[in-house]
């Protein structure tokens, strides 16, 4: 098990910058749906659909989509887990789950305003979790992959979807948009989710796709 230990410096300096994210994340509400779609073309259903495969759901399973933003996960999860099973989305912020609420509207979703890194659930709690592009944005995310890993049942599947630095011919505008997106999406695109998450899960697959 990852030891976490922060030093009270750190305390300090995570306490600013998850201040600064859930600002980021409750001013942009209303727009990252539209956000989402000029910065991926559309093309982040593929993702989002594929990543739902491969957690290998049934109907009746319980599933955490953890940090979920405005529930674009929701539909792919629902899909397979059919009405017996139970969704759970949690979030930091509130205006980002407000937006969520209108999308699922009367589908039987719960959501949770907690911060993930402390989660107030059981161990073993969860069939699968889905964490889609927060964790290179969220300070304690070695905090939020252990937690993950506490509340997975065993066997359990956790997908995790995270923005890659672009490469090839998108080298030069992607070094200009990694630069706009690291101060306004607060993405910090050195953070190593392979490492950490080999910590406490095995890695079954990894692929590098078009922005994610
Ligand atoms: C880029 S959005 C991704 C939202 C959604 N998963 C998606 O794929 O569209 C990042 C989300 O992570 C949330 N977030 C960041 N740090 C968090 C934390 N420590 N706990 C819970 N949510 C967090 C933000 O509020 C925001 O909604």
């Amino acid at each position: 098990m990852y030891a976490y230990e922060p030093s009270m410096k750190d305390v300090f300096r995570m306490a600013k910058t998850i201040r600064e994210v859930l600002v980021a994340y409750d001013r942009a509400a209303p727009l990252y749906g539209l956000m989402n779609q000029v910065y991926f073309f559309g093309r982040d259903k593929r993702f989002r659909s594929m990543v739902a495969e491969k957690l290998n759901l049934k109907p009746g399973d319980a599933v955490l989509d953890l940090c979920c933003g405005t529930a674009l996960d929701f539909p792919f999860l629902l899909q397979k887990i059919k009405t017996q099973g139970t969704l759970l989305g949690v979030d930091l912020s509130s205006e980002m789950l407000k937006q969520a609420k209108k999308e699922i509207g009367s589908k039987g979703v719960h959501l949770v305003r907690s911060d993930a890194a402390h989660l107030a659930f059981r161990d073993k709690t969860f069939d699968a979790i889905l964490i889609s592009f927060c964790l290179k944005i969220t300070p304690a995310y070695e905090k939020t992959i252990e937690e993950a890993a506490r509340v997975l049942k065993p066997a359990g599947r956790i997908g995790v979807l995270g923005n890659h630095k672009p490469s090839g011919p998108l080298r030069l505008p992607g070094i200009i948009l990694t630069k706009a997106l690291s101060a306004i999406a607060k993405i910090d695109f050195e953070t190593n989710l392979k490492e950490q998450l080999s910590k406490e899960f095995i890695i079954i697959e990894d692929r590098k796709m078009y922005g994610a």
